[in-house]
């Protein structure tokens, strides 16, 4: 038997390059595309390794890793240390909904950065809602194209709200978004060209992530130590090639926690200003202005976006958030708006403010704040002496895991227990590989004793260890 017939009933997938003219490096890329497509090659699965694939075609290595880098640029396979070269999928590796369906029915759900269950959140909508119904003047409004940006009167009433939050804003330099997650897309996608490079920091938000993904940039991961982002890092970073826009939550990082200092937040301005990058500030995550550090659009208007949005505040199925961006861009911005929907729905940015800033939603926004710090009280006593990293106003979190526990083993492990958390994967940038660390949130249960039996629960795993299984041979 030949090398390369040997090799060839070794291949798990065997690509018809023949099919496909041009470079054969191309070709190979076609035909992974071809193979996800068809579900010849299935979400997960791992690639030929590079030399037995090359001995199977008959090309050289070189001629493979370049289709698969090529593949990864693409987002189709996804290239991690230790475990190959595998099968991306279509959607970015972003948590869904949909493994809810898979927690049984009595499974505590701590997966979610989602607004605390209660039933006053209906009510104040309904109150909102009736308001707005008895307006006439307020419904025609609605129902005509909106200005671009917002309604001129909503983006004042906005602009008076966050000044009473600490983020003092010129209410012409908002534009009004679907939420935080649409003003994210909508500054990458409007600001930064394929292929140019956005930073964060190494663990990020996911829904940054499938951005820069969906948008084909590179994506760069920055260092960080426990006032997040180190300048530093980002300095190196820039040194070796040009970086575009730099994204940063820095009241906390979802999902690791870390608090920049006015201090450090003014050396990373001092770093983007020498480099001529732009920094995108998510705010979604809010915290009470008593707890607020200096906004980076404060710091440095010229290059600096915030986005806020009532997700976590009022509700996530408003889709209403806000985007600040500095007027030398805004024209940018709002030819990418234009180009996605127009403008965004005036009955929901009516709602949104009237809800947010008319005093009906404060009781339930205070309530839901003091109701977080209690249920991380309940939590760290619970896991005492375990390294857990929170914003006490955040929705989450941050476990790492101690020896031998692997993340996935033990977000395993929880769902057995009846606890639905999840693991670092999905907020690892790039191939590096992802910490032995889970993120816990606090938010979904509609009572506190749910949280101390999850928390119990844990606890528990935490001090038996991992179980030992067969290790397969
Ligand atoms: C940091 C961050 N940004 C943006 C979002 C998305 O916000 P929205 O639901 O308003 O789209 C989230 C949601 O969890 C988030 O945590």
């Amino acid at each position: 038997m030949s090398v390369q017939s040997r090799a060839q009933t070794r291949c798990n997938w065997l690509p018809e390059i023949t099919r496909h003219s041009g470079p054969v490096y191309l070709a190979l890329v076609e035909e992974i595309a071809r193979s996800v497509a068809n579900g010849t090659l299935s979400v997960g699965e791992r690639l030929p390794p590079q030399r037995l694939l090359a001995d199977a075609l008959g090309v050289t290595v070189g001629t493979v890793t370049r289709s698969y880098r090529e593949a990864e640029r693409r987002g189709l396979v996804e290239a991690k240390v230790g475990s190959g070269t595998r099968v991306k999928g279509n959607q970015a590796d972003i948590p869904s909904f949909s493994h809810l369906s898979r927690a049984s029915a009595d499974s505590i759900d701590l997966s979610l950065s989602i607004p605390i269950p209660h039933l006053n959140r209906q009510q104040q909508f309904s109150a909102v809602l009736q308001r707005l119904a008895n307006q006439p003047s307020s419904l025609d409004a609605a129902l005509l194209y909106q200005a671009e940006q917002g309604h001129p009167e909503h983006r004042q009433r906005l602009a008076l709200w966050l000044a009473s939050q600490g983020v003092e804003v010129d209410w012409q330099e908002l534009v009004f978004t679907e939420g935080g997650q649409h003003a994210d897309y909508l500054a990458m996608q409007a600001l930064v060209k394929p292929g140019e490079a956005v930073a964060s920091a190494a663990l990020t938000y996911p829904g940054m992530i499938a951005v820069a993904r969906q948008l084909s940039l590179k994506h760069v991961p920055i260092s960080t130590d426990a006032q997040g982002i180190r300048p530093d890092a980002l300095d190196r970073a820039c040194q070796r090639q040009r970086i575009r826009m730099l994204y940063v939550m820095p009241e906390f990082n979802n999902p690791t926690g870390e608090r920049m200092s006015d201090d450090r937040r003014r050396a990373i301005v001092e770093v983007a200003r020498r480099h001529d990058i732009l920094i995108i500030e998510d705010a979604v995550q809010w915290v009470p202005a008593s707890e607020r550090g200096q906004p980076f659009f404060h710091l440095a208007p010229e290059r600096s976006l915030f986005i806020f949005s009532v997700s976590k505040l009022l509700a996530g199925g408003l889709r209403f958030g806000v985007l600040r961006v500095p007027p030398a861009l805004m024209g940018k911005v709002m030819t990418g708006l234009r180009a996605q929907c127009w403008a965004t729905a005036g009955l929901v940015s009516d709602a949104a403010i009237e809800w947010l800033t008319s005093g009906i939603g404060d009781p339930l926004i205070e309530w839901q704040n003091e109701e977080v710090t209690i249920r991380h009280e309940i939590l760290t006593q619970h896991l005492s002496g375990h390294q857990l990293t929170y914003h006490p106003h955040g929705f989450h979190s941050w476990l790492a895991l101690p020896e031998p526990w692997r993340a996935k083993e033990f977000v395993e492990a929880a769902a057995n227990v009846g606890v639905t958390i999840i693991d670092s994967e999905p907020f690892c940038v790039g191939s590096q590989p992802a910490p032995q660390a889970v993120r816990i949130c606090v938010t979904p249960p509609t009572d506190r004793e749910h949280i101390r039996i999850a928390a119990q629960r844990l606890a528990k795993l935490l001090d038996e260890g991992p179980s030992h299984n067969a290790v397969p041979i």
